[in-house]
């Protein structure tokens, strides 16, 4: 067993209609001024109103930020940074999915930083304690609710860059599995097998540890047995399930590592603005094939969790199934292939594979991958 720390510090609140309950929660820390993260379509949707009504009903004083966009930018970060400053905000409320919890790290990093965003841009680079955050997750993907990291892309270099400290991790989780009911489709999809890829990823990659090993089991099963049932069903017990799934599986990577399906995500993700989900479902079976050799019992434990039948399988069987089972969840919740994006330029997969060998989380793969091995996968993935 290799040595490691295990501090999660966030306190999670979990359960049906909790959302009602930020005012009372955010009272508790006695903050003044509150900046809400968020984007236009959960003001809409009506979801930011649940959070507002509550700060309002508890006498808690706030402002919006709307501006988040998908795969989240530096400049909305400065953007909303400068907005909170301007205001006086003390606390930081997230609302929305990876977007806008990522953003709202940020954000809480430069109330008390007196810096620009590029000096807080490298690891372990927030000197001083940011902001409280609480985060209210509303679909089930990111884990971003109870990790240390917030990934942002910068605009101008058109590639995506980690912030990651200990002091980044929020305050609290405040998680309503009710929230996910209203989520469009495609959109439970492809935030669903993010979190599926989250899991698989700390399971197998080399920073796994016995406590991430069982969380990430655990929110593999669940997403197996879930996530079709949440898309086409819509059951409270399906959304509860993903929900958990979701944090869970942030816990796991939190305390073990992501690796290159992240990686080969993030490459396409920071140059064509491919959202996140889908990049991570397009690549997760070949890179999960290209690593079986490596580790072939535990790429065994992924397909097990995920319910596959042993019988008359060799281990290694076993371990394929799983790319099958993975490939045949994407088809079905109408995943497209790295093809059918359309606007995939197969002459960039070099310059790509390098924005993959600087990504953090390559040496943390299960198995060796040096950037003629990318530029494989990258051909591989396209051809499917
Ligand atoms: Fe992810």
């Amino acid at each position: 067993m290799k040595d490691f720390s295990f501090n999660l510090s966030t306190r999670i609140e979990f359960g049906k209609g909790y959302v009602t309950k930020a005012g009372e929660i955010i009272k508790e820390f006695g903050a003044q001024k509150v900046i809400v993260i968020t984007d236009k379509g959960l003001i809409k949707a009506g979801i930011v109103a649940k959070v507002t009504d509550s700060l309002q009903a508890s006498g808690v004083e706030y402002i919006i930020y709307d501006g988040v966009q998908p795969n989240p930018k530096d400049v909305d970060c400065i953007a909303a940074g400068d907005m909170a400053r301007e205001y006086g905000a003390d606390f930081v409320v997230a609302i929305g999915g990876g977007s806008s919890m990522d953003t709202a790290k940020a954000v809480a990093a430069l109330i008390t930083n007196p810096v620009a965003l590029p000096e807080i841009m490298k690891p372990y680079k927030v000197p001083i304690a940011p902001a409280p955050l609480l985060c209210v997750p509303t679909t089930a993907g990111t884990g971003s609710e109870v990790t240390s990291f917030a990934v942002i892309t910068l605009t101008e270099e058109q590639r995506k860059s980690c912030m990651f400290d200990d002091k980044l991790r929020p305050e609290i989780a405040l998680i309503d599995p009710e929230l996910l009911l209203g989520v469009p489709g495609p959109i439970i999809a492809s935030t669903g097998i993010d979190a599926l890829t989250h899991a698989i990823e700390a399971y197998t990659c080399k920073l796994a540890t016995p406590i991430t090993d069982a969380f990430a089991l655990h929110a593999i099963r669940y997403i197996g047995r879930s996530l079709r049932t949440l898309m086409y069903e819509r059951t409270y017990e399906s959304a509860e399930e993903m929900m958990m799934a979701s944090l869970m599986a942030g816990i796991a990577f939190g305390f073990s590592d992501i690796a290159s399906v992240h990686a080969l995500a993030e490459a396409i993700g920071g140059y064509y603005d491919t959202p996140h989900g889908v990049a991570n479902s397009i690549f997760l079976p070949v890179v999960f094939e290209y690593d079986i050799p490596a580790n072939v019992e535990k790429h065994k434990d992924v397909a097990l969790a995920l319910d596959i039948d042993p019988v008359g399988k060799s281990d290694r069987e076993i371990a394929q199934a799983a790319v099958e089972w993975i490939e045949t969840l994407s088809k079905d919740v109408g995943i497209p292939t790295l093809k059918e994006l359309g606007y995939i330029e197969p002459e960039r997969f070099e310059q790509f594979a390098d924005v993959c060998m600087i990504n953090v989380s390559t040496p943390s793969n299960a198995r060796a991958v040096d950037k003629q091995a990318y530029i494989d996968l990258f051909k591989k993935t396209y051809k499917k």
